[in-house]
């Protein structure tokens, strides 16, 4: 499994080829990466992060593992609530140098200063470090897998650790998942250094989605499957539906002569223990509503209907007609925002047992009432409608009706900012510039509250859109004097999915 370190620098200092002119990495590397310049740009990377790797630990062999960050295009914050997404891998990842070690140690580090080397030992129970320390994202990824595993009669102590050095391009805090990918990059390198293949097969890879899905709230954040399932799955010049419970994916193809744009807000969206809260509030706003409707729909219908996500709503899940579905939730919920209390006379149950239900923090503490109360109306409507506009999107994207995929993504911002509320001043203002500047459609992207917007530009437009960007939002806006912009704001291609690209010559895996 793993290669000569001498190997692997000959092939990404000649471009990814090897003496038979086939090696993993052009294997790898011949789809998303269409520009020589873009294979440089990942070669040499990767190159420095070999040699830091080896200076580091002294191996001899090693293999390298990349896992994608994504853009998504639309369909936020529906994931928890099982309903569709749509987002693209992009060609920004998050790399790795590894081998595998015989002791149940685990050391990691980063070619970034800012985070520090990290280590811990395999067992039954791995204790996170402080909130937002980075050691959590590979800690949550071996938790997880030992969890299932466990469950297979394998116990932990049957288990390897490994040394690997990290190095990400993906921008941080920005809504482009690296958090993720490196969720998904030590689930690869956890599973490669212990001879397991199930990151091998597709259907294994489903399933590594789903369980690193739940694993990753190890860290804080009671996310959806969205951003494991796309690094996973991701496929070069697609983006891919992703539905939930179970996972499922469909690629369907970008339009050839339009070009996906991320630019970055330049808020960060951090996961400090304040950041966690404000996400964490959307899915538990979302919790109560569906408590609310499943109370509702039992007390009309007189039995129990089995709603426990705002997805359950649905015909074939319910056993009732569409018609009523609509009617009935649509005038359950009344526009001002609701205490514990109230809510909790409506599931006639008291608060305190309301909030151990559905108010739980991953440490077990009550997530605390917001001051402006549980705003169940306005997230109902955001995800059941956003859930409508991502079925519409994939259509007018098969179809080729690309202005209504753009007017879709325009429509999606106005309900993640005034139903969601997960924008701020600067995403908004981002959003507008971009549009002025010739997006067909322009959103926020991600978890909000800071991070990236992601527009659609036709081809021929992106290096005017990117310089009125620059000019209006980061110049005149932000007021910055950056020299280079152009870690701010790009053009993304959609890449393939994360591997152990030592193992696909040994494997002939197909990309
Ligand atoms: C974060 C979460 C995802 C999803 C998005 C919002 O990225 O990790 O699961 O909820 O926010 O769409």
């Amino acid at each position: 499994m793993s290669i000569p370190v001498g190997q692997w620098l000959q092939m990404l200092k000649t471009d990814g080829a090897d003496s038979t002119g086939e090696s993993p990495i052009s294997q790898y590397f011949q789809n998303g990466y269409d520009l020589p310049a873009d294979r440089t740009r990942v070669f040499e990377r990767y190159q420095k992060l070999t040699e830091t790797h080896v200076a580091r630990f002294n191996s001899a062999e090693v293999n390298i593992a990349r896992a994608p960050g994504r853009v998504n295009l639309i369909g936020e914050h529906t994931d928890y609530n099982g309903l569709p997404v749509f987002p693209m891998a992009v060609d920004r990842d998050i790399a790795a140098v590894f081998s595998p070690r015989k002791d149940r140690k685990v050391v990691i580090a980063n070619t970034d200063p800012g985070f520090t080397e990290r280590s811990f030992e395999i067992h039954e129970s791995i204790p996170p470090y402080p909130t937002g320390d980075w050691g959590n994202y590979c800690k949550a990824a071996v938790q997880g897998l030992l969890d299932f595993y466990r469950r297979k009669h394998r116990d932990a102590d049957r288990f390897h650790g490994f040394e690997s050095t990290f190095n990400g391009d993906i921008p941080s805090a920005a809504g482009l998942s690296s958090s993720s990918a490196l969720v998904v990059l030590s689930a690869l390198i956890f599973l490669a250094s212990n001879g397991l293949d199930m990151h091998t097969t597709p259907s294994g890879r489903l399933e590594l989605a789903d369980l690193l899905a739940r694993a990753e709230h190890y860290v804080g954040t009671q996310g959806g499957g969205m951003d494991q399932a796309i690094s996973l799955m991701g496929r070069s010049g697609h983006a891919v539906k992703i539905d939930f419970f179970p996972l499922r994916t469909r690629s369907a193809p970008l339009p050839k002569e339009y070009s996906v744009v991320v630019a970055n807000s330049m808020v960060k969206a951090a996961k400090t223990a304040e950041a966690l809260d404000k996400y964490n509030r959307r899915p538990i706003e979302c919790r109560l509503a569906a408590a609310v409707l499943k109370k509702t729909f039992s007390d009309t219908y007189r039995r129990e209907v089995p709603i426990f996500l705002l997805g359950d709503l649905k015909e074939e899940k319910l056993a009732v007609p569409d018609s009523e579905i609509w009617k009935i939730a649509g005038t359950t919920f009344h526009e001002d925002p609701y205490t514990l209390g109230e809510i909790a006379t409506i599931l006639g149950q008291t608060a305190e047992k309301t909030a151990q239900l559905y108010c739980k923090r991953r440490d077990g503490s009550i997530f605390p009432e917001p001051e402006d109360g549980f705003k169940l109306q306005q997230r109902y409507r955001h995800v059941i409608e956003e859930g409508r506009r991502v079925e519409q999107a994939v259509q007018a994207l098969e179809s080729g009706d690309i202005l209504h995929f753009g007017e879709l993504m325009n429509q999606s911002h106005s309900s993640c900012r005034d139903l969601y509320e997960i924008s701020c001043l600067e995403l908004d203002r981002l959003v507008e510039i971009s549009r002025e500047a010739g997006a067909v459609g322009a959103r926020l992207t991600g978890a909000g509250f800071g991070g990236c917007a992601v527009s659609l530009v036709e081809d021929k437009r992106v290096e005017t859109f990117i310089h009125q960007v620059i000019n209006t939002y980061y110049r005149d806006y932000l007021k910055r004097k950056d020299r280079e912009y152009g870690s701010m704001i790009f053009p993304c291609r959609a890449a393939d999915r994360a591997a152990v690209l030592g193992e696909i010559k040994l494997r002939r895996d197909r990309i």
